[in-house]
């Protein structure tokens, strides 16, 4: 792919924070952070740490100029802890020092005494004790409570998913600058510059244009540098400020993973009501989101989780309420899909359950529930543009269904060790901000005099593509080669008050700003083309690769020629432009409202083969038909969806998080976590992106596609119910997220070998 990064990464040659140059008299800082879930700090002495060789300061609380908070939705965390410390990992205080060694040569040398008291790591404790970030929030359709009477089966359940390492490639980190009059200059890993330079001025005491942050690339963020990437970026300011010295922070991977927030963790209770037919009548669900000890973004996340409490069906009947759960974990944060992932698998495990009830196969009850164009969603709004049945049916069709479920059952009759599962996962997800306010984008463009232009905008470049995608909309708007366009490095200079590159809007946003820039530009260059052909009608001018067009008419002019005449007459050749997206609201009084510009919608159908014996599986195939619209970058698309398939099945399947009663982090290295490889990918994955359509909220016509292929992972973990299900029948599968080989062998031997050796059995396994 020409004019992507894909040439830098594959040479090694794209610069991350840590491989900048270092600046003379570099200081490199390390964090001491709090070895105890929950307590009281009662000794903090940095003394000794000091006097060691090469530190040159141990910097705590006490040394912030401003406020000590960084807390986005809630101002309930300090960056540097104050007399007490809610989690492990929580930053103390920071060593300054020559070299890296030298500043964690002195990291055991600070004296902290902690005072510690119980840790609470459990949600439904935290709730019981009141222990609540916000207040719990109920989304209402219909009426439940009248409807359960009218059902033919009701069935309930809880579900639990894990936690989601984000395991981008590059750590979180930061490059601080101080410049002049106590100004500073901040290069971050962050999916949100203009939120860092907002703490970072806060923190600082100064205003937000004597703090400048840039942004040139991420190495992966995945939602965990939407709002954790700017604790790093204020350490590192904050000692740049005070020492008067460029400051270095980048932390290690094992210090990422012990020191940084993952995906929540959720625990849920469901009641489903369906006919014997299997319409689902009313559906029921408490979430116990685990936020851990700071509200971060969770109170949004968990907003997204009830938008998509129903997934890709009509309920006419809903109640679900959520709780932001105060717990001693690390605040959990943000991770592609934002909550809707845990609210779509709670719906998902109550329709297999209703299934295997109603003695049903979970795809009809899933077909038949289906959304439909004008359906209503529990938040107000109609689905409009709905291809939830089109995907769904096109799925069924270009896969051949028929064939697939007749040769999965033709292997199970014939095989007694192995068994195949089939599951279909329909998305439906909602494109945009939640919060109305984040949904504007910017653009600030530049035609040079020699025919170059320069696209700077608010959209943060993290592997998804999207400075492909704005490069894209500039060369099309202008219809000139890509080679001419350049876009830069996003900084808080060029574009202002951006919003954070997240809710996979980066394309939407600010490439709608850089179009209206462009055709702000592209107006006054007709006029000026118009002039130069001697013609009296700039409407009639039209550029068409490179070459001026009047009246439809082929002319001489080219764009080389043209913008050189542009700028003798002193035209403007550069612009700025603002998009908002119009027409969303919601109410928070009445939780209603159109949150939403369009939703996504596709299918998937997942195929895996269980080994009986051991628990293990493969994924044999996951085959979808999205609803894309048209592409402004198929290959990027299709990276995009393929990434995100696999990053789904790893969240249902390998990746386990685990903590200790006290709120330690078990699988805080390599070896204790587990993400996909390439033998963890599907054998077979094919993604059929459906062209069609007009969105008049996406740049020419395109629809975002940055998070939710994500949920088709969830397919699999239902393809793996089902492949149990079909060893053996009669069991009760606790929907326990991640279904890792060994839950999948202790789901299917836990109880029985237990009372079969009971027993005195030999063949514990039974077959
Ligand atoms: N793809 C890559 N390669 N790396 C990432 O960090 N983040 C995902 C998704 N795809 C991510 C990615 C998340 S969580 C979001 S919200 C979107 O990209 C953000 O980018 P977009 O809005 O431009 O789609
Ligand atoms: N997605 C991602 N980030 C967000 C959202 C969202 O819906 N709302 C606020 N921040
Ligand atoms: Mo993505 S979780 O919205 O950064």
């Amino acid at each position: 792919m020409k004019y992507s990064d894909l040439d830098l990464h594959t040479r090694g040659q794209a610069r991350f924070v840590d491989d900048l140059p270092e600046p003379e008299g570099l200081l490199h800082a390390v964090v001491l952070s709090s070895p105890a879930a929950h307590g009281r700090i009662i000794r903090l002495d940095a003394g000794k740490a000091v006097e060691t060789d090469g530190v040159h300061a141990v910097l705590t609380a006490d040394d912030i100029p401003g406020a000590n908070e960084i807390g986005t939705l809630v101002a309930d965390e300090p960056l540097l802890a104050e007399e007490t410390v809610h989690f492990i990992g929580q930053p103390v205080a920071l060593i300054l020092a020559d070299s890296e060694r030298q500043a964690r040569a002195a990291l055991p040398r600070i004296d902290l005494e902690i005072d510690e008291l119980p840790a609470l790591v459990d949600p439904r404790e935290a709730k019981a004790r009141g222990e609540l970030i916000v207040p719990p929030r109920t989304f209402c359709l219909g009426d439940v409570e009248a409807t359960w009477k009218e059902c033919d089966l009701v069935v309930e359940g809880t579900v639990d998913s894990g936690a989601q390492e984000h395991l981008y490639l590059e750590t979180q980190g930061s490059l601080a600058l101080p410049g002049e009059r106590g100004t500073v200059r901040v290069i971050s890993s962050t999916q949100r510059p203009t939120g860092v330079q907002r703490v970072i001025a806060r923190l600082l005491g100064l205003a937000m244009h004597q703090v400048e942050v840039e942004v040139t690339r991420l190495g992966g963020a995945f939602g965990g540098k939407e709002d954790q990437a700017t604790a790093w970026a204020a350490l590192a300011a904050l000692g740049a400020v005070i020492r008067k010295a460029p400051v270095k922070l980048v932390l290690h991977r094992q210090e990422d993973m012990i020191f940084t927030g993952k995906r929540h963790p959720y625990t849920s209770d469901f009641r489903i009501g369906l006919n014997y037919g299997g319409r689902i009548l009313a559906y029921e669900v408490d979430f116990y989101q685990n936020a851990g000890a700071a509200a971060d973004l969770s109170p949004a996340i968990l907003e997204r989780t009830l938008f998509h409490c129903t997934g890709s069906y009509f309920v006419p009947n809903v109640k679900a309420t959520a709780y932001c759960c105060r717990t001693n974990l690390l605040p959990n944060t943000a991770f592609r899909g934002f909550g809707g992932p845990q609210g779509m698998f709670v719906i998902e495990a109550a329709l297999f359950k209703a299934a295997v009830a109603l003695g049903m196969s979970p795809a009809e009850i899933q077909e038949k529930n289906l959304l439909e164009e004008g359906d209503t969603f529990p938040y107000g709004m109609t689905a409009r543009g709905c291809s939830a049945p089109v995907c769904w049916q096109e799925a069924k069709s270009r896969y051949d269904y028929k064939e697939t479920l007749k040769r999965v059952e033709e292997f199970n009759t014939s095989h007694v060790l192995e068994k195949k599962g089939l599951a279909f996962m329909p998305v439906c997800f909602g494109i945009s901000f939640t919060n109305a306010v984040l949904n504007q984008g910017g653009a600030l463009v530049h035609v040079y005099s020699d025919g170059s232009v320069s696209v700077s905008t608010g959209a943060v470049e993290m592997g998804q593509g999207v400075k492909y995608k704005i490069l894209e909309v500039a060369a099309r708007v202008f219809s000139i080669d890509r080679k001419r366009v350049k876009v830069e490095s996003t900084s808080t200079l060029r574009v202002a008050n951006t919003s954070p590159t997240a809710a996979s809007t980066g394309t939407d946003l600010n490439g709608k700003a850089t179009e209206l820039a462009c055709r702000a530009i592209l107006e006054r260059l007709k006029g000026v083309a118009a002039g130069e052909l001697g013609e009296e009608d700039p409407a009639k001018v039209e550029i068409l690769e490179e070459r001026i067009f009047y009246d439809g008419e082929k002319t001489k002019l080219m764009w080389e020629h043209l913008i050189p005449r542009v700028y003798s007459r002193r035209v403007n050749l550069s612009a700025q432009a603002h998009y908002a997206t119009p027409g969303i609201h919601f109410d928070k009084a009445t939780e209603k409202g159109e949150p939403f510009s369009y939703h996504a919608y596709g299918t998937a159908i997942c195929e895996v083969t269980l080994d009986c014996l051991r628990g293990t599986y493969e994924v044999d195939a996951v085959r979808v038909v999205h609803d894309l619209g048209p592409s402004l970058a198929p290959d990027v698309d299709l990276g995009q969806a393929e990434g995100g398939i696999v990053q789904g099945i790893g969240w249902l399947t390998l990746e386990e998080v685990l903590y200790s009663d006290q709120g330690r982090l078990l699988t805080g290295t390599l070896s204790t976590y587990k993400v996909p490889d390439i033998y963890h990918t599907p054998r077979e994955l094919e993604v059929h992106f459906l062209e069609r359509g007009e969105n008049p909220f996406g740049v020419f016509n395109s629809k975002a596609i940055g998070e939710p292929p994500f949920m088709y992972g969830i397919g699999v973990f239902f393809a793996l119910l089902g492949a149990i299900k079909a060893f053996r029948p009669g069991i009760d599968v606790p929907i326990t997220a991640p279904l890792t080989p060994e839950r999948v062998l202790m789901t299917l031997y836990g109880n029985r070998l237990a009372e079969l050796k009971g027993l005195g059995v030999e063949n514990p396994t039974g077959v």
